[in-house]
Order: structure tokens, then C-alpha cells, then sequence
């Protein structure tokens, strides 16, 4: 409902814009009435446009707040599981007791993956990046499941949140362990949602005393819940883009993995641990900030769209950083060089003057590699995680009428030239 309205007057005519408040942020203006203006709004990037309506995760990127359902990120990534973050970010509030064991069991009943898959993965080299299999293989996962893809079915779409939050894990650790040659583990419902993760990612057939590690199970499940959800970023805005043309969410999820796979965005993990091995040494980390400041090279892991203060995601990484890396005993030289490098831009003019500060994918990429992931998963570990919110933002522009997403453009291209045939062109 508009509390206010704004008014515009362009070409002598005036148009009252209504200003509409949401329960935290920014107010929006409601810009419909250009369609009677003969202009369209132009925002490329979309820096200061909201398309839609949410009540899933808010952002203060001043503040450097981030809540999900209303809970701070720290205290849920502190104090709750990341499958209790799922439900929450699916129902609306984090579940009870009874609803948390329901779920839990739900989750464990589909973590298998139907037998057949197995032969999507031969297609592809042993050398192909895991993200290119997961962007594959989640897309062809609707072909398993055509009796539940009806997406006007509450059931089905229900159903299928379930399947892909409980089958990503298994996915996963499967495009690792082809890449490594090794078979694929099948999961284990002994095992809580991270400790099959990484179960299936690092135990072999030959395994018949594997050993869970606590810390490093914790670990996994905050990077997780860090990673579950994040407003209308890129990959975010691709699945409910692709969703709003009726396609079916296995294929809006393969469309949000392609997405995240960009190093402005997920892939910015795997960049930073590239830039760590490039600068190599602390020594060398003035020439490296020359080449940033002359825009040569960005420093991956820093800044964000939305948060011009710390990431607080970010901080929470950073603790668990240090937790593991102690747990572990592993003196990592690459988080002195992070911490270098972290401490010489919070000092420096050209990082101040930008807002530019560590964000989550500066220190997860570290943890991944204490616990032993290659680089190449760290996006897939990032995708896995944020399934759960991109799937509940799918339920949530179902759970009301929605209209395929349609933007228009600033064409500044020729004007209308007469054909010419291709023998008399010149
Ligand atoms: C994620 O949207 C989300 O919520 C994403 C995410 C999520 O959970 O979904 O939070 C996950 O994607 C985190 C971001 C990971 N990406 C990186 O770490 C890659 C490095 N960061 C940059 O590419 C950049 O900061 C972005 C893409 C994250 C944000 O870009 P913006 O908002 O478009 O910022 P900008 O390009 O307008 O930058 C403003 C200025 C520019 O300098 P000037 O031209 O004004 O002089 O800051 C500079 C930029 O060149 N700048 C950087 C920089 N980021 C911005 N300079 C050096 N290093 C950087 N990292």
C-alpha cells in the first residue's frame, strides 16, 4: 500500500509516483506510471533497482547487517545447523524441535541420486571444472523427476526444494570424486548434512574406519549457512529471472549455478586463492596493491554491491579461520599474506575511499583449503549452500501471481537503412 507518492514531471506532464515502505530499508517508488510517459527508467547493474518484493534475507550495507527470517547471520551461523537455516529461509522461521527432526529426516531420505546419473558424469573429461558438471547434471536432474514438475503444484514444488537441497551434497562430492578418479561414496544417513559432504567427498570404499572431525564438520556447516542466502544478487536474480518464464526449478537452480560460477560473484573463492599464489610472499605485497590501484588487477575478495562496511559474513569466516587453522595445527602462510593484505587496504586511501572491504569470499577460500577441498569446489561448495536460498526464493514468487521478467533498453543502435542485397553491397 503507497504512503506517500513522489512526483515526476517530464515533458510538461506530471506523474505521481507512489512511494512504498517496506518493514526495514529503503522505501521504493513504485515507477509503473512511465508506461504513460513514453520513457523507460535506466539502471544498468540495477544499483537502484528493487524488482520485487521479499521477506526471505535483508541487508544494511552500511550497517554491514545481515539477517535471514529477521536472525543476524552470526548468531544463526553460531548457534543453529545450516539444514535449520534452510527451513527457516523455506518456511518463514526456524523450525521446532519436531519440525527440525521431520526436515532432518526428509533431507536424509533424499540425499541418494537415481543410479543413471552416474552416466551424465562419464560424459565429461576427468579434467573439467566441477562447476561445469554441476551446471550439467542439476539441469538434468528434471529429467528424473517428470511426475512431480508441475510448478503450479504446491506439492511438487515442495517436493522438489527437498530433492535439490538434499541431493546438491551428493552431486558435489561426486564431480570431485571424478575428477579425482576415484568411485562415488553413497551417502550415509548415519551422518548429519556436512558430515556426509565431506564423507562423501574424502572417504573410498576402502574406508572401513573413517573418522568424522568435529571441528572440521562445524567448520563446513557455518560455511554453509554463510553462503545459504543474500538478497537479490546475480545468480539469485538469474533463478527467479528464469523462473518467472514457467521453467521448470531444476533448470532455474542449473540457470543460478552458471550464474555464481563468475569470479565478480561465487567464483571470487577460487580468484582469491589464484591471487595468494600469484603474490606469493608478504614482500611482495606493495608492487601487487600498485598493480590494484593502477586497475591493472582487482583484489578479488574485497568489495561488494551492496555492503560499503564489513562483510559480516566475512568476520564470522574469519573466526572459524582461525578456529580451524589452530584445531588443525596448520600454520597456512597464504592467511599471513590474507591478513597482510587485509590490514594494508584497511589503511589505504584508494580501498577507504571505495568502501572496499573483505567480503565472504575472502577468508573461505583458506578454511576450504585447510580442510583439505581443492580450489576448483570452492564455488561448488557455494552453490551447494546456496540452493536453499535460491530455491526459497522460487517458492516465494510462487506463493503469489508473478509475471515473466521482461526488461526493456536504451537502443543506440542504426536507425532504419534500406536492404541492400549482398551483391551490391560494397
Ligand atoms: C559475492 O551480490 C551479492 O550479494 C554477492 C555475494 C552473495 O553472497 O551472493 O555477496 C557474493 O559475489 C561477493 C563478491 C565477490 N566478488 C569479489 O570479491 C570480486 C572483487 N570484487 C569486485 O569485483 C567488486 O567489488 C564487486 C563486483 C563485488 C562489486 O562491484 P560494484 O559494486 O559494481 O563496484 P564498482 O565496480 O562500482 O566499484 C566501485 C569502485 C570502482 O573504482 P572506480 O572506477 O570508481 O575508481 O571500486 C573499485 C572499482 O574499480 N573496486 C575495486 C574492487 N571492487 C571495486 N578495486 C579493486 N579491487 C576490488 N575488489
Amino acid at each position: 500500500m503507497a504512503d506517500t507518492n513522489a512526483k515526476l514531471t517530464v515533458n510538461g506532464e506530471e506523474y505521481e509516483l507512489p512511494i512504498i515502505k517496506g518493514t526495514l530499508g529503503r522505501p521504493v517508488i513504485d515507477i509503473a506510471a512511465l508506461q504513460e510517459s513514453g520513457f523507460w527508467s535506466y539502471d544498468p547493474g540495477f544499483k537502484v533497482t528493487a524488482p520485487v518484493e521479499s521477506k526471505i534475507t535483508y541487508i544494511d550495507g552500511g550497517k554491514g547487517e545481515l539477517l535471514h527470517r529477521g536472525y543476524p547471520i552470526d548468531e544463526l551461523a553460531n548457534n543453529a545447523e545450516y539444514l535449520e537455516v534452510a527451513y527457516a529461509l523455506l518456511h518463514g522461521d526456524l523450525p521446532t524441535a519436531e519440525q527440525k527432526e521431520e526436515f532432518f529426516e526428509k533431507i536424509r531420505e533424499h540425499t541418494p541420486v537415481h543410479d543413471q546419473l552416474r552416466k551424465f558424469f562419464e560424459g565429461f573429461r576427468r579434467d573439467a571444472h566441477p562447476m561445469a558438471i554441476m551446471v550439467g547434471v542439476v539441469g538434468a536432474l528434471s529429467a528424473f523427476y517428470h511426475e512431480d514438475l508441475d510448478v503450479s503444484n504446491e506439492e511438487h514444488r515442495e517436493i522438489t526444494a527437498i530433492r535439490l537441497i538434499a541431493k546438491m551434497p551428493t552431486l558435489a562430492a561426486m564431480s570431485y570424486k571424478y575428477s579425482q578418479g576415484e568411485p562415488f561414496m553413497y551417502p550415509r544417513n548415519d551422518f548429519n548434512y556436512a558430515e556426509n559432504f565431506l564423507y562423501m567427498m574424502f572417504a573410498t570404499p576402502a574406508d572401513v574406519d573413517y573418522e568424522k572431525n568435529d571441528v572440521i564438520t562445524r567448520a563446513m556447516d557455518k560455511i554453509f549457512t554463510l553462503h545459504a542466502d543474500h538478497e537479490q544478487n546475480a545468480s539469485t536474480s538469474t533463478v527467479r529471472l528464469a523462473g518467472s518464464t514457467g521453467a521448470n526449478p531444476y533448470a532455474c537452480i542449473a540457470a543460478g549455478i552458471a550464474a555464481l560460477w563468475g569470479p565478480s560473484h561465487g567464483g571470487a573463492n577460487e580468484a582469491v586463492l589464484e591471487m595468494l599464489d600469484e603474490i606469493g610472499t608478504v614482500e611482495n605485497v606493495p608492487e601487487f596493491m600498485e598493480k590494484v590501484k593502477s586497475r591493472e588487477v582487482k583484489l578479488m575478495g574485497f568489495g561488494h554491491r551492496v555492503y560499503k562496511n564489513f562483510d559480516p559474513r566475512a568476520q564470522v569466516m574469519k573466526e572459524t579461520c582461525d578456529e580451524v587453522l589452530e584445531a588443525l595445527g596448520i600454520n597456512d602462510p597464504k592467511l599471513e599474506l590474507a591478513m597482510a593484505l587485509e590490514k594494508i587496504a584497511l589503511e589505504d586511501p584508494f580501498f577507504i575511499e571505495r568502501n572496499l572491504y573483505p567480503n565472504v569470499d575472502f577468508y573461505s577460500g583458506i578454511i576450504l583449503k585447510a580442510i583439505g577441498i581443492p580450489t576448483s569446489m570452492f564455488t561448488v561448495i557455494f552453490a551447494l549452500a546456496r540452493t536453499s536460498g535460491w530455491i526459497s526464493h522460487w517458492l516465494e514468487m510462487h506463493s503469489a501471481p508473478f509475471k515473466i521478467g521482461r526488461p526493456r533498453q536504451l537502443y543506440t543502435g542504426e536507425t532504419r537503412r534500406d536492404f541492400v542485397k549482398v551483391e551490391d553491397r560494397k
